[in-house]
């Protein structure tokens, strides 16, 4: 099965008039989930390692799930999901439409998403991969989750991006998909400087400190330093609240993460510009959002 190419919509100078603004619009995957890579390529790993595996376990804040139970489905795999309460019933009903069997812990915050919950459906996964004989997929540590975005996410941006990439600014879960993004384009021959996003309450790419709290941005700030980063510089790190002004473009509306990541860059900018001269480019990782009909 082939990799599926997103948009990189070029926002130009609309986000903010002293950089240039291009967005990778992940939320256009297949299955509309941004995970959609990571899950293909730790499916991939683990059929190389365990041909005749049965099925899969793993932990979700709601987009890893979405994205395996859509390839299970194909597969024709048995795919359990573990997750908290809080991830939006639309999600969890969309990993049982796909034929997920998801399972629940209970919510530290409810409604909301909190490290500490992921860390639970973490035990839950293993102990359902023991005593069902299936295969527990590790995002949080399998290398095949940055491979994936230096291998192929980075390299579709390479191809697609008109000028060359100087920053990169995306939310961080396990931080994969920015390791990879930010390996892929150094491989490629330019060095972009890495931006991350987490959640205002958590402090954690901030302070370096394990700070898991309530937050309203699923999928990123688990409160834990993810070991994905550990060989990435970050040149900066922001916190930001869940509340931006919705925005509409042409492949669709972007989600509360991605608008997080364009709150970083309007905030930055001016300063981004003083130290990289006007009009530098900044790549933004659009992990969600959704298709205009
Ligand atoms: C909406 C959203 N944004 C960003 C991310 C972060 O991706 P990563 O885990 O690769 O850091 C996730 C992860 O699930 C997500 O669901």
């Amino acid at each position: 099965m082939a990799y599926h190419m997103t948009p990189l919509v070029d926002l130009g100078t609309s986000v903010h008039p002293q950089v240039r603004v291009l967005l990778k619009a992940e939320w256009m995957l297949p299955s509309g989930s941004t995970k959609w890579r990571t899950a293909r390529a730790l499916l991939t790993a683990a059929l190389a390692r365990e041909p005749d595996l049965e099925g899969v376990v793993a932990a979700t804040s709601g987009n890893l799930g979405v994205a395996l139970a859509w390839h299970c489905e194909r597969l024709g795999l048995r795919c359990v999901v573990a997750c908290s309460e809080a991830v939006p019933a639309g999600k969890r009903a969309r990993m049982e439409q796909l034929g997920a069997e998801v399972r629940t812990v209970t919510a530290e915050a409810p409604g909301r998403m909190h490290g500490r919950d992921l860390y639970r459906a973490g035990r839950l996964a293993d102990r359902i991969g023991r005593e069902q004989g299936l295969t527990v997929l590790r995002q949080w540590t399998d290398l095949a989750a940055v491979a994936v975005h230096r291998d192929v996410t980075a390299r579709e941006v390479s191809a697609q991006a008109p000028v060359p990439v100087d920053i990169v600014v995306a939310a961080v879960g396990s931080g994969g998909t920015l390791a990879g993004l930010v390996q892929g384009l150094c491989d490629s021959g330019v060095s972009p400087k890495a931006v991350a996003v987490e959640p205002e309450a958590v402090k954690t790419l901030r302070t370096g400190r394990n700070n898991p709290q309530p937050h309203d941005l699923f999928g990123v700030g688990l409160g834990v330093m993810p070991p994905h980063l550990r060989d990435v510089v970050l040149w900066e790190a922001w916190g930001v609240p869940g509340d931006h002004a919705p925005m509409e473009l042409a492949q669709g509306r972007p989600g509360p993460t991605t608008l997080a990541c364009l709150e970083v860059i309007r905030r930055r900018a001016p300063a981004w510009s003083r130290t990289l001269g006007p009009r530098a480019c900044v790549l933004v990782l659009g992990s969600d959002g959704i298709p205009l009909p």
